[in-house]
């Protein structure tokens, strides 16, 4: 796993729910209220954290009372706020939200009074060993500062950028960054009412991927040869509070683009886990629950149509070998591991058959499996089967679903 260095914002978030929301000049009551630590940087870095990386936070703190929610809150995260700055004097910025019970979705009003984390305080911090650092985009001069010198002295350093907000000569910022992160409120500004066009016109260099975030419509992103890539938002019954989705949504892509998982599949992994922050109320073990890992693994068209295909993948356990069986239109996966020494089954790329072709053999010592169910019906490890994977088509794509436990 990785060590993450994120610079932004922590937050205290005073979060009223509410049955609607309030008309202008009207008076509700809040049926609950919630006072916890928040900041998009920071969010990110607690969902990073639970997904198995080492993370750091570089931001600025005031000695004051609500400085303790948040570093109690990012202790019980194992994140390290070592590298932030500490005042005498202000306030810690403040969002008071009203998190509507009907829909789930927030509205924010943010209160900050504080200098943000700056350019000097950024170069003390020591990158040797660091191998992610993710910015929110804030001020633009020091940002930009942060960014030209990260890139000169640590050129081979991967970083993120979020774009959430509008801000002026925001767009000086987009040259520098590895993957930049924005949202659906940035895009929307600008005047474009959906993702699609947003990226297409988007000037970004060509080893920029960028991905944008579009609330139930899912996500999209633009590769490094400009090809765009969509992925569906999970279908949820109840939306409980979205405060975080976006913030939830990069910290999984971030975590699958660190896991070399392609741009479809991180997409989809980063969509399931924003889904599961909107499905249940704050950061806790978002990762815990999420029972299975999903891989993208080819299009319909780059199977064969009576024959094997193999893949590597990169999972949360390690590298899985695996091989797909397409037999007289029936697509099966099986683990590329003979059940009698645990070797990969065959010697040649993509070749499994037996030589009548009516078996998968494996090239060892000869073990000889049914093609339809993987049962092996001679050899050393008769009666035994290769593991069956589960397979998903969406539409025209295959995807591999593993359970998260899966033992390689
Ligand atoms: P934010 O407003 O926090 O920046 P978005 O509202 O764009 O973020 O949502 C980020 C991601 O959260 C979406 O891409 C999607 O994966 C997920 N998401 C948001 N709202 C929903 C919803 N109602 N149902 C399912 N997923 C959602
Ligand atoms: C959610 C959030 C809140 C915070 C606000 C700051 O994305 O980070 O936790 O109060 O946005 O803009």
């Amino acid at each position: 796993m990785a060590n993450i260095l994120a610079v932004g914002i922590a937050t205290i978030d005073i979060i009223n729910t509410v049955v609607d929301y309030p008309d202008e000049d009207s008076e509700i009551r809040a049926s609950v209220q919630h006072r916890r630590r928040g900041g998009n940087a920071t969010n990110s870095l607690v969902v990073l954290s639970q997904l198995g990386h080492q993370c750091r936070w570089a931001g600025v703190l005031v000695n004051e009372a609500d400085t303790d929610i948040i570093l109690t809150d990012l202790n019980k995260h194992h994140i390290d706020t070592h590298d932030c700055t500490y005042l005498n004097q202000g306030k810690m910025p403040t969002s008071y939200i009203s998190l509507s019970a009907k829909t789930g979705s927030r509205s924010i009003v943010h209160y900050r009074d504080l200098p943000e984390f700056s350019f000097d305080d950024f170069k003390q911090i020591d990158l040797s060993n660091i191998d992610w650092v993710h910015f929110e985009g804030r001020n633009v001069d020091d940002t930009l500062k942060m960014l030209q010198w990260l890139k000169q002295q640590h050129p081979h350093l991967p970083c993120s950028l979020e774009i959430e907000k509008p801000r002026d000569n925001i767009e000086k910022l987009f040259d520098l960054p590895n993957l930049i992160l924005f949202s659906k409120h940035y895009a929307s500004h600008l005047g474009y009412n959906n993702a699609t066009n947003f990226l297409t016109e988007l000037k970004l260099p060509s080893a920029t991927v960028a991905a944008c975030a579009w609330a139930e419509a899912g996500a999209w992103a633009r590769d490094k040869q400009g090809t765009l890539l969509h992925s569906e938002a999970e279908k949820l019954n109840s939306v409980q509070d979205t405060l975080g989705a976006g913030d939830t949504f990069n910290a999984g892509f971030i975590h699958a683009i660190l896991q070399h998982q392609p741009l479809e599949s991180a997409l989809h992994s980063a969509n399931q886990l924003a889904a599961k922050k909107c499905s249940q109320v704050g950061f806790d073990n978002l990762v815990n629950n999420t029972t299975e890992q999903a891989h993208f693994l080819c299009l319909k068209a780059d199977l064969p149509e009576q024959g094997f295909r193999e893949f590597k993948i990169q999972t949360e356990q390690g590298e899985l070998a695996l091989f797909i069986s397409c037999q007289d239109g029936e697509t099966t996966a099986y683990q590329n591991k003979c059940p009698h020494l645990g070797i990969p089954l065959n010697w040649e790329t993509d070749k499994f058959y037996s030589m009548e072709k009516t078996h998968i053999q494996c090239s060892t010592h000869g073990a000889l499996f049914t093609l339809d169910k993987g049962h092996c019906i001679a050899g050393p490890c008769v009666d035994q089967s290769l593991m069956t994977l589960d397979l998903e088509w969406r539409e025209d794509r295959l995807w591999l679903s593993l359970p998260l436990n899966f033992s390689l």
